[in-house]
């Protein structure tokens, strides 16, 4: 196999997107639109890919440098071909077939990648086209007698007759590097937007005598992202997409269609989804594992036989262990609750161990920041801990060890003690319904 490169283009300022984020940070399924990109290019077999981006999205540096994806900088936002050609430097010497593709392309995948690749071998260079519902906006793909690409017309400068063409350009050239960037320095910016369009190097290859493939592609993947609308509605297609994988792989859903995902949701086989749960990134939830209705989980993982929910949320840090159950409106940060653990209802657990067996009861806080620091609460094997109790972290509780309801816990409750802060209990007989006399008195007084 050819050695392969990739040029993702994102310096676009991404106008239509209205925002201080560069487009292509924008997420889909949690992850940034150009992380989808990349994922595709690296299913593809493209291991070398170079990111451009603009000169003030360091952002965009250090999220490809976190990929280990170098990124360079366009200068200017000068147009697509422009933005494929500042990638050069970067591939100096590079030999082998090359993929330029589109940043905004959140939805596609390695396999169509790998389509497009396949086509260009016939003449080494092919584009990826698709037949969108709505071609406005598109360059239109205008192919000659053989089904070759005769040349693609930007939308802004295509004319009528053009516009009513259906096939539309995708984003994705794939080329032979050096045949590519000899093309691309002869682009010129003689069209309506002044700019070196990349949808111009088909037509030199042509003027040469070179062929470019077409490789039509399902008009969902390749779907450009200039607006929020299409992010939008990029999401609720990632979405169906993940859904499916999840349900393909044993996941029980009752309502998947309601159920949100983030790109590396793991729900093992047999694991059950209940309805409206929401995952940001990172959670796994094992096999035998139940989330039921409207809980919000990341990066956690929740182990075989746990029941996390209604009303659950889970964030980073948070591990489940087996057979533990988390109910409603329990909140679990960096916290690990131990085998068979119960904490369901009203509790917030944060940088916490709750050992195996403990009973969390309702209303249990753990007090774990000062303002400054964020400070840990252990809470041994067996322990009770009575219900509206606030834990003032660094505090431990020993194995086996109660907490009377409503206490402020400061200091160290030793190993099957009872600890209670709470003030004694005192009572006034008969005082009620004294109260009330002089009260119904006072009130038929004024009342005359
Ligand atoms: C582009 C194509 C169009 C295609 C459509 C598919 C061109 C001239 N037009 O139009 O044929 O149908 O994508 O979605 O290629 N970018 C840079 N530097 C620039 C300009 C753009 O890096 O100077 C990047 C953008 O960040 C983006 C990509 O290139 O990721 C495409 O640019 P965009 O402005 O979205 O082009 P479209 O108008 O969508
Ligand atoms: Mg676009």
């Amino acid at each position: 196999m050819a050695e392969r490169a990739g040029i993702v283009l994102a310096a676009g300022i991404g106008k239509r997107m209205k925002s201080a984020k560069p487009k292509v940070m924008h997420a889909v399924a949690e992850r940034p639109i150009l992380g989808h990109v990349i994922a595709a290019l690296r299913e593809a077999g493209i291991s070398r890919i170079v990111v451009v981006r603009s000169p003030g999205a360091d952002s965009v540096r250090e999220y490809a440098a976190n990929l280990g994806v170098e990124s360079v900088v366009q200068e200017q936002q000068l147009g697509t071909g422009d933005a494929a050609r500042a990638a050069q430097p970067a591939l100096t010497g590079f030999d082998g077939t090359l993929l330029i593709n589109n940043g905004d392309m959140p939805l596609v995948t390695g396999r169509t990648l790998s389509g497009a690749l396949d086509a260009a071998k016939e003449t080494g260079l092919a584009i990826v086209a698709f037949r969108p519902a709505d071609a406005t906006g598109y360059g239109r793909v205008i192919s000659d007698a053989s089904g070759h690409l005769d040349r693609i017309v930007e939308d802004q400068d295509a004319d009528e007759s053009e516009r009513a063409i259906t096939l539309c350009n995708a984003g994705s050239v794939v080329a032979d590097a050096q045949s590519f960037f000899r093309w691309a320095a002869k682009l010129e910016k003689n069209n309506v937007q002044n700019e070196y369009y990349l949808t111009d190097v088909p037509a030199l290859a042509k003027s040469e005598g070179v062929g470019c493939a077409i490789y039509e592609a399902d008009p969902i993947e390749v779907m450009g992202m200039n607006t929020r609308a299409e992010l939008a509605r990029a999401e609720v297609e990632m979405q169906k997409r993940l859904r499916a994988r999840a349900l393909d792989a044993g996941a029980g859903m009752v309502a998947s269609e309601t159920v949100f995902l983030s790109f590396d949701s793991v729900i093992e086989a047999d694991a059950q989804i209940g309805p409206y749960v929401v995952f940001g990134p990172g959670a796994t939830v094992r096999s035998g594992a139940e989330i039921r209705a409207f809980s919000h989980l990341e990066g956690c993982t929740v182990e075989r036989g746990a029941i996390v929910g209604p009303y659950a949320r889970l964030r980073p840090g948070a591990v489940i262990e087996e057979d533990v159950h988390i109910g409603n409106f329990v909140e679990v940060k960096n916290s690990r609750v131990e085998k068979g653990a119960k904490a369901n209802h009203l509790t917030y657990l944060g940088d916490t161990r709750v050992g195996a067996g403990a009973n969390i009861g309702a209303g249990t806080i753990t007090c774990n920041y000062d303002g400054f620091d964020k400070h840990r609460t252990e809470i041994g094997a067996r322990a009770f801990i009575g219900s509206n109790t606030a834990l003032v972290a660094p505090v431990t509780v020993e194995d086996g060890a109660y907490v009377g309801a409503g206490s402020v816990i400061t200091e160290r409750v030793s190993k099957d003690a009872l600890a209670l802060t709470r003030a004694g209990q005192a009572e006034k007989a008969g005082w009620a319904e004294k109260f009330r006399t002089r009260k119904r008195a006072e009130k038929a007084a004024k009342g005359k």
